[in-house]
């Protein structure tokens, strides 16, 4: 007899037998099919960007928790710091958790680490940003197209506000591929339609550097003379906003962003920021969850990751690929309110009363 049915026989004699065998499953460890149920790690980057702590996490432990009610999952956040990632990716290994949902830090440096992840046969997978090395498999979004939204909707902008033609261009982290995917997808549209007066690339992604790095640009540029900034995410176009107030540049020009933080969508509302992409949360946690747990149970991933990614040696591994989705004053309803992401009460702070009254926000 196996040690779960045994204390359910055991405990059938007290308690009723719903109750002991509910406790056998889940409490005792042990997955639907009577085996040591697996164990999950998830790695995040940084608690700089909001969406990875707030979004990201609490989605993917709660798809985790349904899809495999006894799996365990251990999280550990790097701070931003490769070298921490490693030894937290290491430290997975030792321990031989059934899988690994890793956002890299570093594309690169944590790509001998997949390597050893692989080699212990420890399934990785690459959450929203491709790492380097033998990934099981990945999820994301299409990263140009997320530029290309960006870059679209600051040319619409700044043509409707009859600006001039400059730009400043507050771009990601070089060493995260995505950054690269989106400069790469906003230049397509921006070249040639707009003039970049000063570029940057924003070492992890931070707040603060670009805060400094726009009042350079507004130093260099004159106060008069930016007409548009793109800005890769939200993170750096608060950053960028920041500056802009306190040089006390205004009109404001249009700012884009990216990852629907509620801060963004709350500036939006108040005319500090032109738009934001949406990259639906949930589903993208949702398939992070069903890749993990599929693959800590050692099952194919082919049919839940229908899509392909080419990774940096030549391989392709299985993907889920997702739409982003643009969104400025005129659709947050019909977005991030319509999927609940924000109710119109957490956007709508009594500072931002009229204008959420003016934008139909109710
Ligand atoms: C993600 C963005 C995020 C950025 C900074 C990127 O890899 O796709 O959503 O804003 O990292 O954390």
């Amino acid at each position: 007899m196996k040690a779960c049915t045994r204390e359910a026989a055991i405990a059938m004699t007290a308690v009723s037998t719903a109750v002991a065998l509910a406790a056998c499953g889940a409490d005792a460890g042990n997955d639907a099919d009577g085996k040591k149920a697996p164990s999950i790690g998830l790695l995040l980057p940084d608690a700089t960007t909001a969406r990875w702590e707030t979004q990201d996490r609490p989605l993917l432990e709660k798809k985790i928790a349904e899809l495999c009610a006894a799996c365990t999952v251990e999280h550990a956040n790097a701070k931003n710091d490769v070298a921490i990632q490693q030894e937290q990716m290491d430290s997975m290994i030792t321990k031989g958790v059934d899988a690994i949902v890793l956002v890299a830090v570093d594309a690169r440096s944590l790509g001998t680490t997949v390597g050893r992840a692989a080699e212990a046969d420890i399934p990785v997978i690459a959450y929203d940003r491709l790492a380097e090395g033998p990934i099981a498999g990945y999820v994301s979004f299409d990263g140009e197209e997320v530029g290309r939204l960006q870059g679209r909707a600051l040319l619409a902008a700044m043509e409707a506000q009859v600006r001039g033609d400059q730009i400043v261009m507050m771009n990601g982290d070089p060493s995260d591929p995505n950054a690269v995917s989106f400069k790469k997808g906003a230049l397509s549209v921006l070249q040639g339609k707009v003039k970049i007066g000063k570029e940057y690339d924003t070492l992890q992604w931070r707040t603060e550097t670009a805060n400094m790095n726009m009042s350079g640009a507004i130093a260099a540029l004159g106060i008069g003379d930016i007409d548009g900034v793109y800005a890769a995410n939200d993170g750096l176009a608060a950053g960028s906003i920041t500056a802009l107030k306190a040089n006390k540049v205004d009109p404001l020009p249009p700012v884009t962003g990216q990852d629907a933080e509620l801060g963004a969508v709350r500036r939006i509302v108040g005319g500090d920021q032109y738009m934001t992409v949406y990259k639906p949360f949930r589903p993208e946690a949702s398939a992070g969850a069903a890749l993990a747990v599929a693959a800590a149970r050692g099952e194919s991933l082919a049919e839940l990751a229908p899509d392909k990614v080419r990774t940096r040696d030549g391989e392709d591994a299985p993907a889920v690929m997702l739409r982003p989705v643009s969104v400025t004053l005129d659709n947050i309803d019909d977005t991030l309110v319509k999927d609940g992401v924000y109710t119109v009460q957490q956007i709508c702070t009594p500072r931002l009363g009229a204008a959420c009254n003016e934008a139909g926000l109710t």
